[in-house]
């Protein structure tokens, strides 16, 4: 797919998540004055970070990523000279949970299809998950099991066979947990430079 196409496909993504009225989140968004975060990149780019859910900077902003927990995405990505610019970023859910809870089954079957349009518009060589439900997403997804949970193979590196291409998956701690835990800030560093090892 061109370029142009790409920008093209993600804004019709982009209109259909904002009509989303269905979404068991929408008048949560409306109440509050919440913009929905489709996602943000370079639609060519070679890997895609896939997260949980917006927070509240991001439901203001419309921005992935953008708080705290974006903050230290931002040095991770530092840490292995890698340009924020240069990746795409977005999330399993598009609107915020109230008060940041875990998502519903029920809200995630509404937003798959979106994530599923965007994979297929990035085409990355690499799908880099932040978080558990990311990586639920890719293993319901794909149909792999990565044999374990988040915190038993994260920094692990799995191969997707999708439509004759292979896509690297790597399960990656949400950056979260290195705000609570300034020991697991190391260990998402660690991890890091496994991805760095995959990015061209
Ligand atoms: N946490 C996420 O999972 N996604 C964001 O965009 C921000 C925080």
């Amino acid at each position: 797919m061109s370029t142009e196409d790409k920008t093209e496909q993600m804004r019709k993504v982009k209109d259909d998540v904002v009509d989303l009225t269905e979404s068991p989140l929408y008048e949560y968004r409306q109440e509050n004055g919440y913009l929905p975060v489709i996602g943000e990149g370079n639609h060519d780019a070679d890997i895609m970070f896939i997260g949980e859910a917006p927070g509240k900077t991001e439901a203001e902003t419309g921005r992935p990523f953008c708080g705290a927990a974006g903050n230290l995405l931002n040095k991770l990505l530092s840490h292995i000279d890698l340009d924020r610019d240069s990746v795409y970023i977005t999330n399993v859910l598009k609107d915020r949970p109230p008060d940041n809870r875990d998502p519903k089954q029920k809200e995630i079957d509404v937003y798959v299809p979106f994530l599923r349009r965007q994979i297929r518009i990035i085409e990355p060589d690499v799908i880099a998950t932040l978080g558990r439900f990311g990586m639920e997403f890719v293993e319901d997804e794909f149909g792999i099991d990565c044999g374990g949970t988040i915190s038993q193979v994260h920094g692990d590196v799995f191969t997707i066979e999708e439509d004759d291409k292979e896509i690297t998956f790597i399960p990656l701690f949400h950056p979260a947990v290195g705000l609570y835990d300034g020991s697991q800030r190391d260990t998402l560093k660690e991890d890091f430079v496994v991805l760095q090892d995959h990015v061209s």
